[in-house]
């Protein structure tokens, strides 16, 4: 076993951060080295608060570094194809935020680089990482609810990101429902073979120049026989709101919940409790929970549980329900798992 990894972020937004503080602050067998921004105001700030010894604005140091082991790659989206070709070709192990690419022969083509240059990739599929959903799939797999049948995923935003994240975004499919795309083929244990999406602008206006919509449904059928509908929407205003369901033929599985603290207050006027108010605050362990493991299988030389294929996978599915919104038609997939065409 190795005692600790080397490692560096780049990207330090929203999730970098995080991340960076997750392995500065809380990660076992970590040694943040390294933290990347184009804005070196940024990392430099970060650097300072998180007492990492080396910040900078060129990734290419990171990757030119031959002590440092991983990166966490948490740039915007349209940049992971080359982050992913350079740490590949420099030999560093990958966590990936999600979406893997926006496109898929990007994607083919960086896992063809991951496979030659022998490294380890982890996907940031989270919610495989969250208590709920994880206690979910073990009940499935203990046989708790019988056949899984259905999936019922709903993943509602209290508001839009702004123009510029949502022009660069990929759009709603890409962007927010390849989480449940990514977690209903984990609950349900099967391959998704067609796909048909709705959706529209119900409020923010500002989207239409981008294609995108704040409101979308995408109806799937597995190749075990299972279905799911999955909603995703920008327009929850009352708070951060991620449920799903797993009906399988002897039961039912609710996963998730909108209360923040699990209180009920009582009152003369009613009952009433409080909200989750956005990511953050509710997969907050899963975002420590998910680079735990990816460090605990780089430490053990082992691959870790989400990877590379799984965000193609992922990613197929969620362009499939982005031509299927502009096309109106169902699109079908063939056996997406084993292809790299
Ligand atoms: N897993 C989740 O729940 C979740 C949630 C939000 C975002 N994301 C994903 O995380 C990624 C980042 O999203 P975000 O919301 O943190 O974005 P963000 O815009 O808040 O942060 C991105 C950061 O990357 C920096 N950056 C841009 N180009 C760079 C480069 N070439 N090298 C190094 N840094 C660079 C920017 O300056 C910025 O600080 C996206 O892929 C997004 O899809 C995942």
């Amino acid at each position: 076993m190795k005692e600790q990894i080397r490692c560096a972020v780049l990207g330090l937004g929203r999730l970098g951060y995080w991340h960076a503080e997750n392995l500065a602050t809380r990660v076992k067998g970590a040694t943040l080295v390294y933290v990347a921004d184009p804005f070196e105001k940024q990392a430099e700030k970060v650097a300072r608060e998180l007492n990492i010894g080396k910040s900078t604005k060129n990734p290419n140091e990171v990757f030119e570094d031959p002590t440092i082991d991983a990166v966490i790659i948490a740039t915007p989206t349209s940049t992971h194809a080359e982050m992913i070709q350079l740490a590949a070709k420099h030999k560093k192990h990958i966590f990936v935020e999600k979406p893997l690419t926006h496109d898929l022969q990007e994607a083919v083509q960086v896992i063809q680089t991951i496979k030659e240059n022998n490294i380890f990739c982890q996907v940031g599929f989270m919610r495989r990482f969250d208590s709920a959903y994880m206690e979910a799939h073990n009940r499935i797999q203990a046989g708790d609810i019988g056949t899984p049948l259905y999936f019922k995923g709903v993943s509602r935003d209290p508001g839009s990101p702004p123009a510029e994240f949502i022009k660069n975004s990929g759009g709603i499919f890409l962007d927010m429902s390849i989480h449940d795309y990514d977690i209903s083929r984990y609950l349900l244990g099967s391959e998704v073979t067609s796909i048909s999406a709705h959706g529209n602008i119900l409020f923010h206006s500002f989207m239409e120049p981008y294609h995108d919509v704040d409101q979308a449904i995408a109806y799937l059928t597995f190749d075990s026989g299972a279905a799911a509908d999955i909603e995703a929407s920008r327009n929850a205003f009352y708070g951060y709101d991620i449920r799903g369901e797993v009906i399988g033929s002897e039961g039912s599985i609710q996963i998730g919940s909108l209360r923040h603290h699990d209180i009920q207050i009582l009152t003369k006027s009613g009952s009433t409790h409080d909200i989750v108010p956005a990511f953050p605050e509710r997969f907050k362990n899963a975002y420590l929970n998910e680079i735990e493991h990816y460090i605990d299988c780089l430490r053990n030389n082992e691959k870790p549980s989400v990877d590379e294929m799984d965000g193609k996978i992922a990613l197929e599915i969620a362009l499939s329900a982005k031509k299927s919104f502009e096309t109106g038609r169902k699109v079908l997939l063939s056996n997406p798992t084993l292809s790299l065409d």
